[in-house]
């Protein structure tokens, strides 16, 4: 069972030994950059969808993080995920009350979950099928993204909601 020989781990790549890393069994890719960093008991499960996981060069992953495939999850390079994170690429089907939702499969696809590079998620935010995290933004602790968020956007809340932009500090 399973299709795991289509997983690629860069050998540059950290993993904890604590991590769970699932086997594919739709025929997912797991893709892992080089020195992207999984913590201990951060979970990635192939579920609710066929789509790829791909996780960017120096990306990190930290503890309790779980990432369900559903329709494909991209995180670019550099992107810091903090504790406690979901990726729920999926959602369950629920338009019939006469059957118990357990057994309605799955919704169609929003399109996955996308985050581009250098991209900051604080601890114990959720994000939704459909979620796009353009390149830049921030993301504060305990927020919930269903949408998309602007280029070096700072955003917060349940839903995430903008609150300032990034300084750019380059100067002249
Ligand atoms: C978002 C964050 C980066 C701060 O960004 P900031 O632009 O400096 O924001 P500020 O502190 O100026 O706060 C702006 C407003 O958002 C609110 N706010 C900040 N973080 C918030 C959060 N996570 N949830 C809800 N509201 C938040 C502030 O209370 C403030 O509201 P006000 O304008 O009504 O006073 C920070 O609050 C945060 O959540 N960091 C995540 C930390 C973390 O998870 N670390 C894990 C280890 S990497």
């Amino acid at each position: 069972m399973g299709d795991a020989v289509s997983n690629h781990i860069a050998a540059s790549a950290r993993i904890s030994p604590l991590a769970l890393i699932e086997e594919s069994t739709r025929g997912s890719r797991l893709d892992v950059g080089e020195l992207a960093f999984i913590d201990a008991f951060v979970a990635i499960k192939f579920v609710g969808g066929s789509g790829d996981i791909t996780i960017g060069a120096e990306t990190y992953l930290n503890a309790g993080t779980v990432v369900y495939s559903g329709n494909g999850v991209t995180l670019g390079s550099c992107v810091m995920v903090a504790a406690n994170c979901t990726f729920a690429a999926t959602n369950h089907a629920f338009a019939r009350r006469d059957v118990p939702m357990i057994r309605q499969r799955f919704q169609p696809s929003r399109g996955g979950i996308l985050v581009e590079d250098d991209v900051w998620i604080g601890a114990n935010c959720v994000l939704l099928d459909g979620a796009i995290l353009r390149r830049g933004c921030i993301v504060g602790a305990n927020s919930v993204v269903s949408g998309e968020l602007a280029p070096f956007s700072i955003n917060v809340g349940s839903p995430a909601r903008f609150v300032r932009w990034r300084p750019d500090g380059a100067g002249p």
